[in-house]
């Protein structure tokens, strides 16, 4: 027997089906999770709910209401399954979009790793700090009295063609040389000093595996009354063994600085094949690793020092040079091309 108390009347039964037309599809659209729509399926489908009870009611209606009734209350409740299949479904498209799956492991952040370029740099001047050498900075944008004139490069010098430097429209130009900072330095502090300089360079070169139009020197001087050639051999010894191998061997070659008198340029022993000649050395058993040479008393006159009371040494290096040659690198452009598989072989 049914209850009658649990029995609707022919215009409760019209009520519920106009109040279910009228909300059930807007309440079930504005639902944003699989909780609040679990909460209304039960409320409009469940054992409980109203629709249920409409359609356990029909029975004691005539056949004619009945009937219209009956199947209104069925397509209600079609439409309202499908509504909530259909929201079910769209909530689980935007979780998907917005990655909210909460049985996925964690994004995991990656580490940095310091750019093989900037790791040299410091590697270098961890060296030469032992030596009480000072890191200075100079600055990338130069006039041609910096990077020239002061350094007695003369006026017809090829490096001074505006197709070996970058020239700015005011007259300036991007600094081809770390040696630049020699004079700003010189400018500005009486000796004894003992600096280093590394920074970026630009030369209007064409790309290829070895040439870049910019890339990072590091400048060396050292200034006092009594610095000599000797300490000069000295300073290099003890900074090529400390980057390249307690063995290594060094050789000095002679050449020409406009900067330096005498000039040098300096060899190690290629640490590869031991000297005895490789594709790296170029069979040669020698690396070219730097220029270098004693303080031109020019430069020191174009300071304001007098060149009978100081003397020094200078010594140049290119960082992209020392790095390729320690890891075998062997294309320049591998260094700015931001590529990971190839940055991330230095953490
Ligand atoms: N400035 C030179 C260059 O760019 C490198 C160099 C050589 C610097 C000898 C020096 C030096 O201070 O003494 O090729």
């Amino acid at each position: 027997m049914k209850d009658p108390s649990e029995t609707l009347s022919s215009d409760a039964i019209k009520n519920v089906l106009d109040e279910l037309e009228a909300q059930s599809s807007h309440r079930i659209e504005k639902v944003s999770d699989n909780v609040q729509l679990e909460t209304l399926r039960i409320e409009y489908l469940g054992r409980k709910a109203r629709l249920s009870l409409v359609l356990s009611s029909l029975g004691s209606l005539d056949k004619e209401e009945r009937g219209s009734a009956g199947e209104r209350a069925n397509r209600l409740r079609r439409q309202i399954e499908e509504a909530i299949r259909q929201k079910a479904e769209s909530l689980k498209g935007s979780a998907k979009k917005e990655g909210v799956d909460f049985t996925l492991p964690g994004v995991r952040r990656e580490r940095g790793v310091t750019h093989p370029i900037t790791a040299t740099i410091r590697e270098i001047a961890r060296i030469f700090e032992t030596l009480n050498f000072e890191w200075v900075a100079g600055r990338e944008i130069e006039t041609e009295f910096y990077n020239f004139t002061a350094l007695n490069i003369p006026d017809d010098h090829p490096s001074r063609d505006s197709f070996d430097t970058f020239f700015t429209q005011g007259g300036n130009l991007l600094r081809s040389q770390t040696s630049t900072v020699q004079i700003r330095v010189m400018e500005k502090r009486k000796p004894p000093l003992r600096i280093i300089a590394p920074g970026r360079v630009y030369r209007p070169d064409t790309v290829d595996a070895s040439h870049s139009f910019m890339f990072h020197q590091i400048e060396g001087l050292m200034v006092d009354d009594r610095t000599t050639f000797a300490d000069l051999k000295g300073v290099i010894h003890l900074f090529l063994r400390a980057l390249f191998g307690k063995d290594s061997k060094i050789r000095f070659r002679p050449h020409f600085f406009p900067f330096t008198e005498p000039s040098v340029e300096v060899d190690v022993s290629c640490f590869i094949c031991r000297a005895k000649g490789c594709s790296v050395c170029g069979q040669k058993g020698w690396l070219e690793v730097m220029g270098a040479g004693s303080v031109d008393p020019a430069v020191f006159q174009a300071v304001g020092y007098d060149p009978k009371k100081v003397q020094g040494f200078a010594f140049g290096l290119g960082v992209e040079r020392i790095c390729m040659l320690k890891h075998g690198i062997n294309d320049i452009r591998l260094f700015y091309e931001n590529d990971l598989r190839f940055l991330k072989q230095f953490a």
